[in-house]
């Protein structure tokens, strides 16, 4: 294994090599087809060579399409140690361990091992195989074709990834009988542990001189709990965050926890089943779940309504929510006494035990959260509920992630880079560096290598009402037309919510049928992502109405997206507990919530959002912001000035002409 010390302590300087390397007639214009030396990808393949050399910390970032992988890899693999990369999708790493990472590793003739970890989730588990095969409760009919299809693949694959089985849908049900929890592994007392595709990928990720993550996996278990993978950060040298601009999210999601009560009932599920299997004159399990799962129900009927959020202090203190949440936790108790009783006859009751109890340990952070009425039992924390049609979440969050992130980076040092396309306001990198405690750290913003005043123009339109009111989705819609039928389709229309997309989904259907406009209409929720582009993008003149994660990601290169419209600035909704109880913090400090927080966050969002748009140097498109803020208020200009340096234009004839063809130059 490597160890930090052999990594030379004396700071190096690495750029002759990287201008070669990055150069004319370096390694990578011989095994890159296409390469030409950008100076941005090599300033900034310099400065992550150094902080790699000196083990230091650097945010960098550069725009999209700038060529960052291979800014980050060449350095990584030459000098790196042993090296994280982690990025925001499994996409994403595919993309890395099985493209990009191969061609910098030729292009060297570096001597890297490399290995590919996603969460446990995605391996099929030799244990639940097994035993769905021998009981399964199968719920969904074209499940007995898949599961045909999956114990076949068990005994060919060399990784038990499910992305190797494209046969079966990565959505199909049948998945979650099939793959690993860790809620449910046996681990070392398990019969296939030596055949364990979890475990292998683990042991090679050990190994490895290089280890491609990703950040839910990074936050779940590098950086938090699992054993097994938890070894793996400190024999890190070099940690890259690609994608970083995901990182507050991501973090802030693992950093806290939640409970559901369909997690309550699907345990009454597994001790029942277990119950009845390995300990049937132990108990009288019906009896032993039926309180519990009774509980459990009664706790979500609490709220009324569905699809609500709110933070514990929303909560009237006469709620129904306050006994129920108690009386749930008396009868987990009362399920744990009977388990304990039970837990020598098999290995599974006492995981069931183990399950019950971490639950209810959870639930009693909630009533202690209740009984002091604040909306958190430390000032640290938000503890809100959310409720949808069939269950309740419990969620705790933390208000900021920096203290906590930024503990985990004491220890040995090492080098820790975090890249993005998108981490500044206007050079500013305030906004990032203090959600994720990178106080004091070197920070460089590398400009893109695009012709964007060339290349793409941003137009926002006239006359169109305040976005609150009851008729601006179709006033967006009546503005968007003749942009669409300019544009020839190959446009993306982003809503901020669900209900605007639906609304622009009908309106659009209509308007296409009227007037006879051939562009096929894609629906977010139609299919799955990865299909609705591939769709897009096979069209050549669709048009896909998504909502706004929808941009986030995507990859639609050349004339098949020249068009993207925005309906509304993207700012976070405000019924976001965690986001007021932000807020609220940053207020107490005597800063203002919009503009330390909100603000940025937009910024940050709708520079992902343009940069969809403009993928290489010949693309050309039109970016059509509807929102009338960003005239009218006065941080409508910070928010344009933030944007890439598109020409602008509030004229639909000159936004239409854009896409007319150019005149002979
Ligand atoms: N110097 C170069 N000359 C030509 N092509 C390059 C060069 N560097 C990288 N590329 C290619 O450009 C494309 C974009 O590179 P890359 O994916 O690294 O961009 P990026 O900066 O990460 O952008 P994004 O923020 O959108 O992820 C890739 O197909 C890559 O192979
Ligand atoms: S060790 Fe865990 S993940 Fe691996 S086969 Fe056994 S139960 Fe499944
Ligand atoms: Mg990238």
């Amino acid at each position: 294994m490597t160890e930090n010390a052999s990594i030379s302590p004396v700071p190096a300087t690495h750029d002759g090599d990287i201008e070669q390397l990055f150069g004319v007639n370096g390694a990578l214009s011989q095994a890159v087809a296409g390469f030409r030396p950008r100076q941005s990808q090599t300033e900034m393949a310099k400065a992550i060579a150094n902080a790699i050399a000196q083990q230091k910390t650097l945010i960098a970032e550069a725009g999209t399409g700038t060529g960052k992988t291979f800014a980050y890899l060449v350095p990584a693999l030459l000098w790196g140690g042993k090296v994280i990369v982690s990025t925001g999708t499994k996409n994403l790493q595919d993309q890395l361990y099985l493209r990009d990472i191969p061609t910098v590793r030729k292009a060297l003739h570096a001597p890297v091992s490399v290995s590919l970890l996603k969460g446990r989730a995605n391996y099929v588990c030799h244990f639940h195989l097994e035993r769905t095969l021998q009981n399964g409760r199968l719920t969904a009919r074209e499940d007995v074709g898949y599961l045909r299809e999956i114990s076949r693949f068990v005994k060919t694959t060399m990784t038990g990834d499910k992305a190797e089985l494209s046969k079966v849908p990565e959505s199909a049900t049948v998945w979650n009988l099939v793959t690993s929890t860790r809620d449910t592994c046996l681990g070392a007392e398990c019969q296939y542990y030596q055949d364990c595709f979890v475990m292998k990928a683990r042991r090679e990720a050990q190994q490895a001189d290089v280890v491609v993550v990703n950040h839910h996996l990074f936050f779940a278990d590098v950086a938090l709990k699992d054993t097994g993978v938890a070894e793996l950060l400190p024999s890190a040298n070099t940690i890259i965050f690609d994608e970083a601009h995901q990182l507050p999210e991501t973090a802030t999601l693992f950093f806290g926890e939640t409970v559901s009560t369909s997690q309550v009932l699907e345990l009454c599920r597994d001790v029942l089943a277990e119950g009845l299997a390995h300990a049937r004159d132990g108990a009288e399990w019906p009896k032993v779940v039926a309180p519990v799962e009774r509980a459990a129900r009664d706790l979500r009927l609490a709220f009324p309504q569905d699809l609500v959020r709110l933070a514990v202090n929303q909560i009237a203190p006469s709620s129904p929510f306050f006994p129920a949440l108690e009386k749930l936790k008396d009868e987990l108790e009362g399920m744990v006494a009977v388990l304990e009783k039970q837990a020598e006859r098999a290995e599974t009751i006492e995981q069931c035990r183990t399950r019950a109890v971490d639950i209810v340990a959870k639930l009693e952070k909630w009533n202690a959260a209740g009984e002091d009425g604040s909306s958190a039992a430390g000032q640290d924390r938000v503890f809100w509920i959310e409720a949808f049609t069939s269950s309740l979440q419990l969620h705790q969050t933390p208000l900021s992630i920096a203290p906590i992130f930024s503990k985990q980076r004491e220890g040995a040092p090492r080098a820790w880079i975090f890249t993005s396309a998108t981490l500044a306001v206007k050079n500013d990198f305030n906004h990032y560096a203090s959600q994720m405690g990178l106080w004091n750290e070197p920070a460089q913003a590398w400009p893109s290598p695009f012709d964007y005043g060339q290349q793409g123009l941003l137009y926002v339109p006239d006359n169109l009402p305040e976005p609150n009111s009851y008729d601006y989705t179709d006033a967006v819609i009546d503005a968007a037309l003749p942009m669409i039928e300019a544009s020839g389709g190959r446009a993306f229309l982003l809503c901020t919510t669900l209900r605007a997309v639906n609304r622009a989904a009908e309106r659009l259907r209509e308007e296409f049928e009227k007037r006879k406009l051939p562009f096929p209409l894609m629906v977010q929720g139609e299919a799955g992502r990865t299909e609705l582009l591939d769709r897009f993008r096979a069209a050549g003149n669709a048009v896909l109405i998504g909502s706004q994660s929808f941009w986030e990601g995507v990859d639609v290169r050349g004339e098949a997206l020249s068009l993207v419209i925005i309906d509304k600035l993207p700012f976070s909704p405000p019924d976001d507990p965690v986001l007021a109880a932000r807020i609220e913090a940053l207020e107490k400090k005597g800063l203002n919530g919009f503009v330390h927080h909100q603000l940025p966050a937009a910024i940050i969002n709708l520079k992902q959002g343009a940069g969809r748009l403009i993928r290489d140097e010949s693309d050309r498109g039109v970016l059509m912001i509807c929102d009338p803020r960003l005239i009218s208020k006065p941080y409508g200009r910070r928010i344009w000035q933030s944007l890439p340096p598109f020409k602008r234009t509030r004229d639909a004839e000159v936004a239409k002409a854009f896409f007319s063809p150019r005149e002979a130059e």
